[in-house]
C-alpha cells in the first residue's frame, strides 16, 4: 500500500470554501465578509457585526433597529433555562453550565419539531434561532457568575444595547463608556475565525443535517479546551501564578524546563502574531488606565517580551483578553463563556453556510491496527 500521507490535526489542509471570513497569516489580516476586523471593532456595535456575519452585509439603520428589537425579546432567562442552571452544583464549570443551557433551549425550541428529518430547519428558522441564542447567552453567562457569587439574578434592560446590557446583568450597575467600548471590541474580535476547531466541529455536526442547537453544543465542547477557547481562562491562571513582572524570568525558566504550554501564546494559523492582538491590546490599555492598574501592564509586557525572545512564539487573542476581562470584574471561569457569547455569531453563520452546502463531512483514516484475524472455530 502506498505510504499514506497523514495530515495530523488537519494542519494546513483546506477542506472547503467559506465566505464568512478570511484569515490571511501572510498579511496578518482577518476580514469578516470582506471588512478588516480592526475597522469593525473601531466603528461598529457588536449587533451590527452579528448582522454582517449572518447576512453578508452591514445593516442599514432600519435593519439594525429591527435586529435590536428582536434581540431584546429574547434577552431574559427563561424559566426552563433558569431551572436547569439551578439544578447544577455551584462548582460546575461555567462552560458546562452554558452548554447545558443551550441544550435546554434547543430541546424546548425543537420540542414540537417531529422527526429528525425536520431537525436541520429552514434558513429562516436557523437565522431566527441564531438571533435567539445570541440574545439569550448574556443572561445565561451573567446569571451563572452571580449565582456562584451568591447574588440575585438581574433582569435585562431594554434601554441598554447589547454590550451595556451584558455588563448591567453581570454587575448590576451601568458600566463606564470606556468599559463598554473595550468589551464591545472584544466581542467583535472573538466573533469569528474561519475553520477553528469549535467552528469546524459545528460544521461537522451540521453536515449530518442535525440541528443548529446540537451544532452549537458541540462547538462549546470544543471551545472549552485550553488549546482553544479555554486559553483565555488559562492565561489568568498563569498570570496569577506568576504574580508580578519581577517573577517572570524565574517562572518561565521553570515552566519551559517542564515543557509547559504557555497559554495565550502561539497559533495554528498565525505564525508571526495574531492579527487581532493589537486591537485587543489597545482595548486592554484603555482598561489599565481606567482602573489605574499599571502592574497588569507590566506583567503583560514582561511575560510577552521574555517568551517571544526565548521561543519566537507570539501572543494570540486570548493573551490580552484574559487580563481585560479580569479588570472589568469577570471571574476567571467566566472568560470562556464570554468567548461563547461572541463566537455564537460566527458559529451560526458557518452552520447556516454548511447547511446550504448539504455535504456530509466524513474524512478517511489509515488503519494501523492488527492485521485481520479470526475467532477460533469462528470461520464457516
Ligand atoms: C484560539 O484556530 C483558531 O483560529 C483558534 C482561535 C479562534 O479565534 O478560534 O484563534 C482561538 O484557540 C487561540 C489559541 C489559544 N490556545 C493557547 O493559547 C494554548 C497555547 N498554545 C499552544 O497550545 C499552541 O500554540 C496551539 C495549540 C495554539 C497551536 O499549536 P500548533 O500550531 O499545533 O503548534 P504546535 O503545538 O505543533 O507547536 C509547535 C512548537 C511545539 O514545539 P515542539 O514540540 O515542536 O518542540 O511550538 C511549541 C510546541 O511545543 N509551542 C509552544 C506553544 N505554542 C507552540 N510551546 C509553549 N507554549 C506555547 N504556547
Amino acid at each position: 500500500m502506498s505510504e499514506t500521507e497523514i495530515k495530523k490535526g488537519l494542519a494546513g489542509v483546506v477542506v472547503d470554501y467559506t465566505a464568512v471570513s478570511k484569515v490571511n497569516p501572510e498579511s496578518n489580516s482577518l476580514l469578516y465578509r470582506g471588512y478588516p476586523v480592526q475597522e469593525l471593532a473601531a466603528t461598529q456595535p457588536f449587533e451590527a457585526v452579528a448582522y454582517l456575519l449572518w447576512n453578508g452585509e452591514l445593516p442599514t439603520a432600519q435593519q439594525l433597529a429591527e435586529l435590536r428589537t428582536e434581540e431584546r425579546k429574547h434577552r431574559a432567562l427563561t424559566e426552563q433555562v433558569r431551572a436547569a442552571i439551578d439544578l447544577l452544583p455551584l462548582e460546575a464549570h461555567p462552560m458546562d453550565e452554558v452548554r447545558t443551557a443551550v441544550s435546554v433551549i434547543g430541546a424546548v425550541d425543537m420540542g414540537g419539531s417531529g422527526s429528525v428529518l425536520d431537525a436541520s430547519g429552514s434558513p429562516e428558522q436557523n437565522l431566527q434561532r441564531s438571533i435567539q441564542l445570541y440574545a439569550a447567552l448574556p443572561a445565561i453567562v451573567a446569571y451563572g457568575q452571580r449565582r456562584r457569587r451568591g447574588l440575585e439574578l438581574i433582569e435585562p434592560r431594554d434601554d441598554l444595547d447589547y454590550s451595556a446590557n451584558f455588563l448591567w446583568m453581570a454587575f448590576g450597575e451601568e458600566a463606564d463608556p470606556v468599559v463598554i467600548d473595550a468589551f464591545n471590541r472584544s466581542m467583535i474580535l472573538y466573533a469569528e475565525h474561519s475553520f477553528n476547531a469549535s467552528t469546524f466541529a459545528a460544521r461537522v455536526i451540521t453536515s449530518t443535517l442535525s440541528d443548529l442547537y446540537s451544532a452549537v453544543v458541540g462547538a462549546i465542547g470544543a471551545l472549552k479546551g485550553p488549546l482553544h477557547g479555554g486559553a483565555n481562562e488559562a492565561v489568568l491562571h498563569i498570570m496569577n501564578e506568576i504574580g508580578s513582572a519581577d517573577n517572570v524570568e524565574a517562572w518561565l525558566d521553570k515552566a519551559l524546563a517542564e515543557k509547559r504550554k504557555i497559554m495565550g501564546f502561539g497559533h495554528r494559523v498565525y505564525k508571526n502574531g495574531d492579527s487581532r492582538v493589537p486591537t485587543m491590546k489597545a482595548a486592554l490599555d484603555t482598561l489599565v488606565e481606567h482602573y489605574d492598574r499599571p502592574d497588569v501592564a507590566e506583567l503583560y509586557s514582561k511575560l510577552e517580551s521574555e517568551f517571544v525572545a526565548r521561543k519566537g512564539i507570539y501572543p494570540n487573542l486570548d493573551y490580552p483578553s484574559g487580563p481585560a476581562y479580569s479588570l472589568i470584574g469577570f471571574d476567571t471561569l467566566t472568560f470562556t463563556p464570554l468567548f461563547i457569547a461572541a463566537r455564537v455569531t460566527g458559529w451560526t453563520a458557518h452552520i447556516m453556510e454548511q447547511a446550504a452546502s448539504n455535504a456530509l463531512i466524513r474524512p478517511l483514516s489509515a488503519y494501523n491496527g492488527v492485521e485481520e484475524r479470526h475467532v477460533e472455530g469462528g470461520q464457516a
